[in-house]
């Protein structure tokens, strides 16, 4: 059964660790996911992005598809399904999907119709027992080849759209999506301690989670972040192991390739990585 991910982030700020969000592109990725989950014992959150559940045909098809894969896999362990950096229209697509969390990315909206927006949507989810998380400050991230530094939000506005009612912020601190240029500054962990100061016990999402060192990431957890997501990464184990196994001539077999092998290597890598990173965050055994 999904649950929101409102528990078992609260429950990782009183813990101080965070949970993983992982995100999801097709079948052998969440089987991936959920059976490191399971095997380490800890909650997850599934994310799904806008151009993901595109690809997989639609959001109720990934939310058939998660639920089914948490019955027929015997998952014990907490798993949310999340939709990442949702636009107005996606939350709502998903909310009717069957998700059990959504982002409300209305970071780029004026912060007057980021307040208006959420607000609604913080009412139409709680209604039903869905959790929401909000975006103050954009993260940054790779455009066309040029990376763009992330923008650290303002502590107060973090503190406007808290107020709101949302379940979990993402502010940022400099933290961006994909690889890290060379001279990125690094986390600011004096605005991440201002916005904790006025926001209290509101877990606090990093984005971004992929080449933050780990000195940071248990820093940044010591400091209320509770919930870290992860993408980049899992791309790059994949596309490593696949390309392994194809230089290795494994699929020369007269027969073509066999999906079911060809996708093993990658799918084993992305469990590797996994857990790795909920060792590093600290919710293995937290289920
Ligand atoms: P990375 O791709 O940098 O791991 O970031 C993932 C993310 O923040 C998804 O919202």
């Amino acid at each position: 059964m999904l649950v929101s991910a409102t528990e078992m982030l609260n429950k990782a700020v009183a813990g101080k660790y965070a949970v993983g969000q992982f995100n999801i592109n097709n079948l052998e990725w969440t089987k991936a996911i959920l059976a490191t989950a399971e095997e380490c014992k800890s909650p997850v959150i599934l994310g799904v992005s806008e151009g993901a559940g595109k690809y997989m045909t639609g959001f109720k098809t990934v939310a058939a598809m998660v639920k089914a894969m948490i019955e027929e896999m015997n998952i014990t362990v907490p798993v949310a399904l999340h939709l990442d950096h949702g636009t107005y229209e996606g939350c709502y697509k998903c909310i009717e999907a069957g998700f059990s969390s959504v982002m409300f990315d209305g970071s780029h909206f004026p912060i007057e119709e980021n307040v208006e927006k959420t607000k609604e949507l913080v009412k139409v989810c709680h209604e039903k027992g869905i959790s929401i998380e909000a975006e103050v400050g954009s993260i940054g991230g790779e455009e066309d080849g040029v990376i763009g530094a992330g923008e650290i939000a303002d502590p107060n506005e973090c503190k406007k759209i808290a107020d709101l009612g949302v379940d979990f912020l993402a502010a940022g601190i400099g933290n961006i999506h994909g690889k890290y240029p060379a001279n990125w500054k690094g986390l600011d962990f004096d605005a991440l301690a201002k916005t904790k100061e006025l926001i209290g016990d509101l877990p606090l999402v990093l984005h971004g989670g992929t080449g933050i060192p780990a000195d940071m990431i248990k820093k940044a957890i010591s400091l209320g972040v509770a919930k870290i997501n992860v993408n980049t990464e899992c791309q790059l184990y994949f596309q490593e192991a696949t390309r392994k196994y194809i230089e290795a001539g494994k699929d020369l077999e007269g027969k073509g390739f066999d999906p079911r092998k060809l996708l093993k290597p990658g799918t084993d890598a992305i469990m590797v990585i996994v857990k790795e990173k909920m060792e590093l965050f600290g919710s293995v055994g937290k289920a």
